[in-house]
């Protein structure tokens, strides 16, 4: 493990005000931690002691599951908290959850919400740090951090590499998320969406808007596949899922564009067969699996660096 944190933040909240090097020491002691997860006993006593709450406003798996492992690894104690098991599902508002979080010990929570900003919010209520994992359509700082350190580790720089997200870009906080990240470490990054999945002003964050697949895919190191999140979608966004999926979702004729050496990732779940084909979800080129197992790692070096890592 390295030593005292630099992050300025105590909390987590996103990666539009974190700096690069706050990032590259994330990513720095995701790479003890990985080591730790691959021998046989996967457990160091770093965080013996200490409370991790997990509490999740929206269904989740590989979040929550990959933050329980990642404290469960540190020797953490976890309690998980959802609304239908919770005082949540009788109207029990944030506040009083976080008054009573509070009151039980917890010494870091990791909150997913639906509304924009709660995580924030939260952070003001109660004094321990708070984990973003996915709040509304805004961020989700740990599926972008375990992007770039699967990137880093598979492409080794992130400077100059062409990345191309697909799909939903509207309703996507992983989307956002990987913008801030790749941006802020010097890669080119290229949006393709539907004219009414991309957000107002997106072409203003340093990024290349495209409306065809084909125009933004020559080249490209990174194909990075959003789901479409048919959850948020509104009455006549698209056509039909049908359509989308053939002007839209990667196949192996697109993929066949991009440079010999490209990956293809997608933050799951997936909609097979909307968004991306088998052949390409399940292919040699696909990081999918390597993304979630780096999950556990990278939150196990956010959960030390936001609790012991700032004791040092
Ligand atoms: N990528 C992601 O956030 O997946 P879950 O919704 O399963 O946590």
């Amino acid at each position: 493990m390295l030593g005292g944190s630099i992050l300025q933040s105590k909390h987590c909240l996103g990666l539009a005000d974190m700096s690069t090097e706050e990032m590259t020491e994330i990513l720095d002691n995701a790479v003890p931690m990985k080591q730790v997860i691959s021998r046989d006993i996967k457990k160091v006593p770093t965080l013996r002691g200490k409370t991790v709450v997990i509490l999740f406003f929206e269904p989740s798996t590989r979040t929550r599951i990959s933050f329980e492992l990642a404290a469960k690894h540190l020797s953490a104690d976890t309690v998980n908290v959802s609304v239908s098991t919770s005082s949540v599902s009788k109207g029990e508002s944030l506040f009083d959850t976080a008054r009573t979080i509070k009151a039980l010990g917890a010494d870091l929570v990791v909150l997913r919400h639906p509304a924009a900003g709660a995580p924030h919010i939260l952070a003001r209520l109660i004094d321990v740090p708070v984990i973003n994992a996915g709040d509304g359509m805004h961020e989700h700082p740990t599926q972008a951090l375990l992007d770039l350190f699967t990137l880093r580790e598979r492409k080794g720089e992130l400077q100059g590499l062409k990345v191309v997200i697909i799909g939903d870009i509207l309703h996507s906080r992983v989307a956002r998320s990987n913008i801030w990240g790749l941006t802020k470490f010097g890669a080119d990054v290229h949006l393709v969406a539907p004219p009414t999945l991309l957000p107002a002003g997106i072409g203003q964050t340093g990024v290349t808007v495209h409306h065809r697949p084909e125009d933004a895919l020559v080249d490209s190191d990174v194909v990075m596949v959003l789901r479409l999140q048919r959850e948020r979608q509104r009455e006549g966004l698209i056509p039909g899922v049908k359509e989308y999926a053939r002007l839209y979702g990667l196949n192996a004729a697109r993929l066949a564009l991009a440079r010999p050496d490209a990956v293809v990732m997608h933050p799951g779940p997936i909609n097979r067969g909307v968004e991306i084909t088998d052949d390409v979800a399940d292919g040699t080129r696909a990081l999918i699996t390597d993304q979630v197992a780096n999950g556990v790692a990278v939150r196990m070096a956010v959960l030390y660096l936001l609790t012991l890592g700032r004791e040092n």
